[in-house]
């Protein structure tokens, strides 16, 4: 496969933040994808020195051996913050975005400072039922589309970029196939109806949390 048909993204991990952690690390993912460039490089978590991180990582934009440059699980504050103390604003800030946690503040936050929301879990990974529910079943048969189907149009027309997990061909060829169709006012008002306002997994203000993420060594 052509290399400009993929679209590589990695994330750097909390034990690599500062500045020359960061290089080190792009240059170990490289070297294991075997590529000579990556599409996306996010900071995974706004903790450590990610400061250091950022600027290590607008480098290796300016030399072209990332196309762009991003963060995930940033807070609209972290965020603001970093974009007002560095060069180059991220390009995407990847969260959890499902219907069960929409997002719909910070995504209208996120949008003001010129970043492009990406969800992560935009299936809740299943949790809550979600490939069961009722309100999604039942958009999704007038439509003659899967629930999943449905969730991805709904992130697509609220301009959420999306990148479902599967390992499954028929699912991943499902998952592409949601151009064809055009989700309803009322429908995505009902949608609305099943947001939680809250993660289905953590919350990045928790300082058990915190504690927790910060200590973790990954072999990545
Ligand atoms: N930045 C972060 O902190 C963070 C955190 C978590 C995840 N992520 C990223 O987010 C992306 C999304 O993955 P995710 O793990 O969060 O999960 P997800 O996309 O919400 O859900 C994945 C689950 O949905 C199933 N699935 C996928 N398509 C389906 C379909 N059409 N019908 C029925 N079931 C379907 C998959 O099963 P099968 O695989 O068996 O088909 C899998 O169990 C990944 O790239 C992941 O690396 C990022």
């Amino acid at each position: 496969m052509p290399r400009d048909e993929l679209f590589v993204t990695r994330k750097l991990w909390i034990q690599d933040a500062g500045y020359e952690k960061t290089k080190s690390a792009f240059d170990k993912s490289l070297e294991r994808l075997q590529l000579d460039y990556l599409d996306l490089y996010l900071i995974h978590q706004p903790f450590g020195d990610y400061y250091d991180s950022w600027r290590a990582m607008e480098e290796l934009y300016g030399q072209g051996r990332v196309r762009a440059i991003g963060v995930s699980n940033f807070a609209p504050d972290r965020l603001i913050d970093l974009i007002l103390h560095n060069e180059v604003v991220p390009a995407i800030d990847q969260i959890e975005t499902n219907p069960f946690c929409q997002q719909v503040e910070t995504a209208e936050l996120v949008k003001q400072e010129g970043v492009q929301i990406e969800s992560w879990a935009p299936f809740a990974e299943g949790k809550n039922d979600l490939f069961g529910n009722e309100i999604l079943g039942s958009i999704a048969a007038g439509h003659s589309k899967s629930i999943g189907q449905v969730v991805l149009r709904w992130l697509i027309q609220r301009g959420v970029v999306a990148i479902p997990k599967s390992v499954h061909k028929e699912r991943i060829v499902e998952n592409f196939s949601i151009w064809d169709f055009e989700l309803t006012q009322a429908e995505t008002d009902s949608i609305a109806t099943l947001d939680t306002g809250c993660s289905l997994f953590f919350s990045h203000q928790d300082p058990a949390m915190v504690r927790s993420l910060g200590t973790r060594i990954l072999d990545i």
